[in-house]
């Protein structure tokens, strides 16, 4: 990214999400700029009390100036709180804003994009890039300003003082400004490392968590722990180059200051001795030249912010410019009710040179039920992903009733398609939750009506907080069963006009197959659905029956047809028991 684009890029972010906050911003500024007045101001007042005790003043005069002094410390004091908790309260508000941005924006990209990356190494991103954001947001425009400022406050008081003093701590003051500017970029590019290190990390943790069944069962624990080893020495030598290249500011400012400090007390020594300076004024001289550290340091510290924000910003806006393929043209108007289904000569590929589908065409009336039959791998779950439009087909089209799937809003088209997957995932939350999917406008009665249909009323009955029942993560305390029947109960809420089942292929007890059946049987009542079947029981179900064999279509037709024709495929699947199918 060029300089210019990433100057460009970040006054664009802070601009969108300071604008809403633009009063609590504004408070914040004026509260930072009086504070760094007042700390012009103390110092004279020091001197005023040290000249005047050495001229033997009144000690009402004195006291006043004391009382002074402590009131405008106070002062300071008092606002480097109040802005600390705006800065701090401001912050969180715009970032969290950008928080949710950057996910809504994740979340509504492709799966191709998502089956690059882990989530570990998303949720560092959204998180980790975001928060070095934080103080940029808030304090970096004002506080540059307002060091800036009091830099040339401190050097015109000084030059008031006695020019030459003033001269040389201004060009002191100017010197290290320049260094600040010079190697305030110094470090953009091993921070955005640094953070590119730490997703690493968090990916990898968060991959090998939700794998640890897997990892422990195959004695590859010491394997992994040398990976884990491997990703933190990454971070540990990023990190550390990165500190280092940060710090070159903090130096440059430390050296400035210790020059500074000297020169002036050698100034003030002789110009105390040789009577052009009172001791008030001397002890002034100092303390600017004291107070010029604070504002120095504030630069390079914001500039070292300002360095991963920097690489933040990069990082967020690389993602936000990021635009899913998958998009429609606005359209949302499919009607209620069950939906005929076309598919036209439909390709598909995952990876360019691997065709998974291949020329699929078939018609399905609306309300007809297809059973969908192939071995393992030959493209069944993926037709069914096209259909959902979480992948678009590489050649061909889908149409579902006269519009084609490609004009239709993804987020439209999953709300009209409801799918039910081989693996059930269920969340940790209640069990209202995980059938709503967080919809707060899905009633109570609504949800216990559906639990009903799907025939969970028994086990719903035995929930010690009915719908506020926790489920454990993964669906730990359900069965395979019961996690199907509860994924059911999820389609009938959202009431879509198409329903897919992707049937599991493991074995279940004859109790809870009846159920599920029962269950399927009303899911499908008025819809039009494509069930991958495993089971005969299910395939003697459906209207219309279609085998793959490796992304082609070996079969089409109506059951009872295939069924009366003893060279069908089907019948010689049925024949078998079905076995061959899955082989
Ligand atoms: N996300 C993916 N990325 C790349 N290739 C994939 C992906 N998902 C599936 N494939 C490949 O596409 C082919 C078809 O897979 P698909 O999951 O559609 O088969 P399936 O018929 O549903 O099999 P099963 O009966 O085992 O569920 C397989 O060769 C598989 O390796
Ligand atoms: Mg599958």
């Amino acid at each position: 990214m060029s300089k210019h684009r990433s100057i460009q890029s970040h006054i664009q972010l802070l601009a969108r999400y300071l604008a809403p906050e633009w009063r609590a911003a504004l408070v914040l500024g004026v509260v930072l700029l009086l504070s760094i007045g007042l700390q012009l101001v103390n110092p004279q007042i020091v001197r005023g009390f040290i000249d005047a005790a050495q001229a033997q003043a009144e000690p009402s005069h004195l006291l006043l100036a004391a009382g002074t002094f402590l009131a405008a410390g106070m002062g300071v004091q008092a606002m480097r709180l109040v802005s600390t908790y705006l800065s701090t309260d401001l912050g969180f508000r715009t970032t969290n804003a950008l928080r949710s941005d950057l996910a809504r924006h994740l979340l509504g990209l492709d799966m191709s994009f998502h089956k690059e990356r882990t989530p570990g190494e998303l949720i560092e991103r959204i998180d980790g890039d975001v928060t070095a954001l934080s103080n940029f947001f808030t304090q970096f425009v004002v506080r540059l300003l307002g060091n800036g400022i009091l830099i040339i406050g401190i050097v015109a008081l000084l030059i008031r003082e006695d020019w030459r003093v003033g001269l040389i701590m201004g060009a002191l003051a100017a010197l290290g400004l320049t260094g600040l500017i010079r190697y305030g970029g110094a470090a953009v590019a091993d921070s955005a490392a640094e953070r590119e290190a730490y997703a690493d990390m968090y990916g990898f943790i968060e991959e090998r968590l939700a794998g640890l069944d897997d990892i422990r069962s195959n004695g590859s624990a010491l394997y992994t722990l040398r990976r884990y080893y491997e990703a933190l020495r990454n971070v540990y030598w990023a990190a550390t180059t990165a500190w280092d290249k940060r710090m070159i500011v903090i130096r440059i400012a430390a050296v400035m200051w210790g020059v500074g400090q000297t020169l002036a007390l050698a100034l003030g020594i002789i110009y105390f001795q040789r009577g052009i300076l009172t001791i008030g004024a001397v002890y002034m001289v100092i303390h600017y030249t004291y107070m010029l550290l604070e504002p120095l340091e504030q630069i390079a510290r914001q500039l070292q912010d300002l360095q991963k924000a920097a690489a933040g910003v990069e990082r967020i806006s690389d993602l936000m410019a990021l635009e899913p393929q998958i998009k429609g043209h606005g359209l949302r108007t499919l009607g209620e009710g069950a939906l005929p289904i076309a598919f036209d000569n439909v390709s598909f590929a995952y990876e360019d040179d691997e065709p998974v589908l291949d020329r699929v065409s078939f018609r399905l009336e609306a309300g007809s039920k297809l059973g969908l039959l192939g071995r393992t791998g030959s493209g069944k779950t993926t037709l069914t992903r096209l259909l959902f439009r979480l992948y678009d087909p590489t050649a061909g089209a889908i149409r579902l009733g006269d519009t084609v799937l490609h004009d239709l809003e993804p987020d439209y088209v999953r709300r009209k398609v409801g799918m039910v997957t081989q693996e059930v995932q269920l969340f940790r939350a209640s069990v209202r939750d995980n059938l709503t999917f967080f919809d707060a406008t899905i009633t109570d009665d609504d949800i216990l009506r559906v639990i009903d249909v799907v025939g969970l009323t028994e086990w719903f009955r035995r929930l010690p907080e009915g719908l506020d029942t926790e489920l454990a993560p993964n669906g730990g305390d359900l069965s395979a069963g019961q996690a199907q029947l509860l994924a059911f109960a999820r389609v009938f809420l959202t009431d879509p006009s198409i329903v897919v089942l992707d049937e599991p292929s493991s074995r279940l007890d004859p109790a809870t197959e009846r159920l599920l059946e029962k269950a399927m049987n009303r899911l499908l009542e008025g819809r039009t659905g494509i069930i991958i079947a495993h089971r005969l029981t299910t395939v003697q179900r459906v209207d219309d029956i279609m085998i793959i064999d490796d992304g082609h279509v070996a079969e089409f037709g109506r059951r009872q047809d295939l069924v009366s024709d003893p060279h069908s495929h089907f019948s010689e699947l049925l024949a078998t028991g079905m076995q061959e199918a899955f082989a």
